[in-house]
C-alpha cells in the first residue's frame, strides 16, 4: 500500500489516538492533519484531571509545537485555529482504566463515532515493573476490543 492509499484510508474517518503528547504521537497527529485534511476528527486522549486541562495539554504539548508550522503557514494563523477546532478534540482519560477512563455516556457515544483507534500510549521507562506494564497492555487491549 503506498502513502497516498494510506492517507486515503483516513478520509472522513474519526480516529482515537492515545499517546499524542509523546514523541511519536505528536508526529502522527501532525502528519495525519497534513496529508489527510479531510479526516473527520482526531480524538486525542491525554492524561488530565478534566476536559479543560486535557485541552490545555493538547494545545501546549501537541498543537502548539513548531512541528505544526507547516500547517500554520498553509492555513494562516486564523485558518489554522479554525482547522484545529474543527478537527481536533481533546479527551481526558487514562489507558490503565476500562474504557480509557472515560465516563460511560462519553465512552458509549465515542465507541459509535470512532472508526480507528491508534494506541501510542506507553510507558517508555526502562525502570517500570513488568506487572504494571503488562496490566496496562491488557486493559488497553480489552478497551480496544470492546469498542
Ligand atoms: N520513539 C521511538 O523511536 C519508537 C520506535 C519504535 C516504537 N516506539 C513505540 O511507540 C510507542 C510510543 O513511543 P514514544 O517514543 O512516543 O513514547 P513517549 O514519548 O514516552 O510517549 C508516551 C506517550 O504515552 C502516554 N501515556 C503513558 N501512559 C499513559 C496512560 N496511562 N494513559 C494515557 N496516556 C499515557 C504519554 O502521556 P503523558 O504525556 O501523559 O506522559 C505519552 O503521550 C511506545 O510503545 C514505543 O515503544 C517508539
Amino acid at each position: 500500500m503506498d502513502a497516498i492509499a494510506v492517507a486515503g484510508c483516513f478520509r472522513d474517518k474519526s480516529i482515537l489516538i492515545t499517546g499524542s503528547t509523546g514523541f511519536l504521537g505528536k508526529l502522527l497527529v501532525e502528519k495525519i492533519l497534513r496529508v489527510q485534511p479531510a479526516v473527520k476528527k482526531l480524538y486525542l486522549l491525554v492524561r488530565a484531571p478534566d476536559a479543560a486541562s486535557a485541552e490545555q495539554r493538547v494545545f501546549s504539548e501537541v498543537i502548539g509545537m513548531d512541528l505544526f508550522n507547516i500547517l500554520r503557514e498553509k492555513y494562516g494563523l486564523h485558518g489554522f485555529q479554525s482547522f484545529i477546532q474543527e478537527k481536533v478534540v481533546a479527551l481526558a482519560g487514562d489507558i490503565i482504566h476500562d474504557d480509557f477512563g472515560l465516563d460511560t455516556s462519553q465512552a458509549d457515544a465515542l465507541s459509535k463515532e470512532i472508526d480507528i483507534i491508534i494506541n501510542g500510549a506507553a510507558t517508555t521507562s526502562f525502570y517500570e515493573s513488568f506487572c504494571c506494564w503488562y496490566a496496562r497492555r491488557l486493559v488497553t487491549r480489552e478497551s480496544v476490543q470492546e469498542w
